[in-house]
């Protein structure tokens, strides 16, 4: 028997090209797809949703009776009814929702104690070897390199900065010592706005409809050193999150990371 796979946000853009990527791969048997009571496709086949053939699943705002994973992809809002809901019926719980409060947070980690749990702000494979290189760079590089993060995305995200530049600039700090995250400095305008040291910078464009791109620039008197990644389509995260899924089936419980997935470290 396939394990039984629940997805969350599953009208959204992100929610839609997990549907297709999973009835492509057949690996999961998607036992509900699940979004917000008031969407307008509520009760619409999910294969039609997600262009491809009728899969005989109806677009529903119900969570099963059971299942072994959910993929969340929703909003903040919908995150707290995701939780309890994996926690009280043992459901792994792959999250990829950002923006989240400390609050919600601190759930996670609580809910981590009894399911095994995957968040993470971005779940695709270049991004992850990028959070990894770039704390590991700063070190290298030495604390005269100033670091500002720039990170462009679609015009309808409504968290900003995005949650990957958070991540880069929490594990910059993590990796150097800077107080996080007092050392971030979100935006610069004003006539008082000089570059201050020991501080990260991030800024966030949203234009048209750029999937994701983060560009980590570390410059000092004399020369820029500059990591880039550039998520082309979201499958890049769509294929992430159900390789999470099914590396998540059968963990201890516990939080882990795409670093776990994918055996950086
Ligand atoms: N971790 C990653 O790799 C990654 C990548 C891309 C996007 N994201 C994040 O994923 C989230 C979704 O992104 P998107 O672009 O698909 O957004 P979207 O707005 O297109 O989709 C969100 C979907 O969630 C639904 N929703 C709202 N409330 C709900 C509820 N209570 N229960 C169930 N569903 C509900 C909405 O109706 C919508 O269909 C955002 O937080 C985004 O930042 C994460």
């Amino acid at each position: 028997m396939k394990p039984k796979l629940i997805i969350n946000g599953a009208a959204g853009r992100m929610g839609k090209r997990i549907l297709s990527l999973a009835i492509a791969a057949a690996e999961l048997e998607i036992v509900a797809a699940v979004d917000s009571k008031d969407h307008p496709d509520i009760g619409k086949d999910v294969g039609v949703l997600a262009g491809t053939s009728p899969v005989n699943v109806k677009l529903t705002a119900a969570y099963p009776p059971a299942a072994d994973v959910m993929i969340d992809f929703s909003a903040p809002a919908a995150a707290d009814a995701c939780i309890d809901y994996c926690r009280q019926n043992n459901v792994a719980l792959v999250l990829g929702t950002t923006g989240l409060s400390d609050a919600q947070i601190e759930k996670i980690k609580t809910a981590s104690q009894k399911i095994p749990i995957v968040q993470a702000t971005n779940m695709s494979v270049g991004m992850n070897v990028l959070f990894e290189l770039a704390g590991r760079l700063a070190v290298m590089l030495g604390e005269d390199y100033d670091i500002e993060i720039v990170e462009a995305h679609h015009r309808f995200k409504k968290d900003a900065p995005s949650g990957s530049a958070l991540t880069l600039a929490g594990n910059i700090a993590a990796a150097t010592g800077l107080a996080w995250p007092d050392c971030l400095v979100r935006g610069r305008s004003g006539k008082d706005a000089l570059r201050r040291k020991n501080t990260i910078g991030v800024h966030a464009i949203r234009a048209g409809d750029i999937t994701g791109q983060h560009n980590v620039i570390f410059s000092t008197l004399g020369e820029t050193v500059t990591l880039a990644h550039t998520a082309h389509s979201r499958d890049t995260f769509a294929h992430g999150a159900l390789r999470a899924a099914k590396w998540l089936i059968g963990q201890k419980p516990g939080l882990y990371s795409m670093t776990n997935v994918l055996g950086l470290k």
